[in-house]
């Protein structure tokens, strides 16, 4: 099995790419059932696109990757494309269950497996159904599997989400693009990954506003063919390389990327007295001598990502003082706190707060991934530890962040996969 070795303490310095957003991009990749044919650029190469990518060839798209350019032709010319996506494919990667709105808009049934278990919590696809039968869809759960049915297809109508999910407002809205009449969905989430798949609906000929927390959906008639189209960047990715640069970091500078996505995270990290340098389509980070103490909670965007909560907690631990997180979106992604400890963290966990007092040096050690953002911010920590960490289960990372070893080493990292 595969482990990654850094020797901590290299300063780092230069330019990062920031991937596309994985979070974009499958989702947007669900929308391509509902298409015939679409070009998607800028999308990030990590397990998780090609777990999607081989689930969609399952149901019956021809896909065509050109590595080197980032970039995927996607052709449904099928008029019967395959309904089920397997146990098999759903069981690596929850998001696949984002197939189910568009199959049941297409083909008007679906069997889907329920996705397999998670490491950070019991994540129920409970909101995503619901949507669905306000939607008309029947639907019944039996041997894993659900079963969805909307035999005179979808009608629009009026839904109110009982508390945000990501996921559940992705599904109703691919679900609602084509639904006869006028779907309108509140109490949704508005990640900008929720704004990439609207943009690329309306892209594809939708009629779809975002109004605050409420999405407008009226049901397109007419679907565009040969659409391009190029996916939004990895927000948690580049929010992991400023803390990377915060902690480690001499000038590291992000190019295209748009400052004002990640508005909370700046400001959260200007608070910590980490130093920017922040302009319309780029950001420098130069490392902080004098990091500070906050106390924040994750929350839905517009509010601080819990997919960057472990990595932030790594900058905690050189803060002065104990600064604390709450974790308000999953019950269990506290699973970092005893890796970061045995590197010389001081963290107690109190319910759903993490309390962590610094200043600590940091020493390597042998740590063990267990999802993917605990992953990165073990990496984080080695980055910045003394000695050596070696990084065992590291699949954890490669399902969510492209080329890691070689962005960092970019940056002069000593980093490496043994
Ligand atoms: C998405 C992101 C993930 C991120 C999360 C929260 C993708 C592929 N993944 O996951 O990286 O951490 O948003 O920002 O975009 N819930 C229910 N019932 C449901 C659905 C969700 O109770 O039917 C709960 C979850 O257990 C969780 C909360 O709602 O406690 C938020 O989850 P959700 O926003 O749905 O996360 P995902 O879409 O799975």
């Amino acid at each position: 099995m595969q482990k990654l070795l850094i020797k901590g303490k290299k300063e780092l310095f230069g330019k990062i790419n920031i991937s596309g957003s994985k979070n974009a991009t499958l989702p947007i990749l669900a929308a391509t059932i509902l298409a015939d044919k679409v070009t998607l650029m800028n999308i990030p190469l990590v397990k998780d696109i090609f777990t999607m990518i081989d689930l969609l060839k399952f149901i019956g798209l021809k896909i065509n990757i050109s590595k080197n350019k980032n970039r995927i032709e996607i052709v449904n010319s099928k008029n019967k494309i395959k309904t089920l996506a397997p146990y098999k494919l759903m069981k690596t990667m929850r998001a696949g269950v984002l197939v189910l709105g568009p199959l049941l808009a297409k083909n008007k049934k679906a069997k889907i497996s329920l996705p397999g278990g998670c490491a950070i919590g019991t994540r129920p696809v409970n909101l995503h159904l619901f949507a669905l039968k306000k939607l008309g869809a029947k639907i019944r759960i039996k041997n894993g599997y659900i079963f969805a049915e909307a035999k005179n297809g979808l009608k629009g109508t009026n839904i109110t989400f009982p508390s945000i999910s990501v996921g559940a407002t992705e599904n109703a809205v691919l679900a609602a693009f084509n639904a006869k009449g006028k779907t309108l969905l509140k109490n949704c989430a508005i990640e900008p990954e929720v704004k990439d798949l609207v943009k690329f609906l309306n892209t594809l000929g939708g009629n779809i506003k975002i109004i605050g927390r409420k999405i407008l959906i009226i049901g397109c008639s007419k679907i565009k063919t040969n659409i391009k189209y190029e996916v939004i960047f990895d927000r948690i990715e580049l929010g992991t390389y400023i803390i990377a640069a915060a902690l480690i970091g001499k000038k590291i500078l992000f190019n295209k990327i748009d400052p004002r996505i990640i508005k909370c995270e700046i400001n959260i990290l200007k608070k910590m007295g980490v130093n920017f340098k922040i302009q319309k389509s780029s950001i420098e980070v130069d490392k902080s001598n004098n990091i500070k103490k906050v106390n924040l909670m994750t929350k839905p965007y517009p509010g601080f990502p819990t997919d960057l909560q472990a990595q932030l907690m790594v900058l905690m631990t050189k803060a002065k003082g104990t600064s604390k997180i709450k974790e308000s979106i999953f019950e269990n992604r506290f699973m970092h706190v005893p890796e970061l400890k045995r590197m010389g963290a001081n963290i107690e966990i109190k319910d759903k707060i993490a309390f962590v007092k610094g200043p600590t040096k940091l020493t390597g050690a042998e740590v063990m991934a267990t999802d993917l953002r605990a992953s990165v911010s073990l990496v984080l920590a080695g980055l910045v530890a003394d000695n050596r960490t070696i990084i065992n289960r590291i699949y954890h990372l490669d399902r969510g962040y492209e080329s890691l070893e070689k962005k960092l080493r970019h940056c002069k990292a000593k980093i490496k996969r043994i």
